[in-house]
């Protein structure tokens, strides 16, 4: 794939969980959007969703050789937690975007830190589902797909 986008744990309740803070979008509805833009651009794209960190640590690795350009992850808590997601990253080589739809800064002091972000191209926190895609577009255009 060129663009892999990764959506970590209690994502698969988009739609119906905390909707006040995360809205009424689902996670198909996001995935649904990230595909037509891919197709637009003759990009391949996969989406993978899961509440265990391993999977995603697995799915990271298999980026080092499957042909993966770009990565954009939404690691829900994990961005908070998570220096195993941190580590298959820098082993990954891959550029990411980290991804939140909401704004984690005007959240709990908790939310603020992320293992993530220092090694990110760039973080977008806030802009609902509209957050995957400028993270798609710039991928896109970076890639000159
Ligand atoms: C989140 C923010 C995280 O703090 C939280 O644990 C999530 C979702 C977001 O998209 O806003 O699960 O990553």
């Amino acid at each position: 794939v060129d663009v892999l986008v990764l959506h970590g744990p209690n994502l698969n309740l988009l739609g119906q969980r905390e909707t006040t803070l995360y809205g009424h979008t689902t996670l198909n509805d996001i995935n649904a959007s990230l595909a037509i833009l891919a197709e637009k651009s003759s990009l391949q794209l996969e989406s993978l969703q899961s509440n265990w960190e391993g999977a995603l640590i697995d799915r990271i690795h298999l980026a080092r050789t499957d042909g993966t350009r770009f990565i954009i992850i939404n690691a829900g808590a994990l961005t908070h937690t998570s220096i195993g997601i941190r580590d298959a990253l820098l082993a990954a080589e891959k550029p990411f975007i980290e991804v939140h739809l909401s704004n984690v800064y005007a959240r709990e002091s908790f939310r603020h830190h992320s293992y993530l972000a220092d090694k990110a191209v760039a973080v977008i926190s806030g802009l609902g589902a509209a957050g995957y895609r400028a993270a798609l577009e710039y991928a896109i255009a970076q890639l000159n797909l």
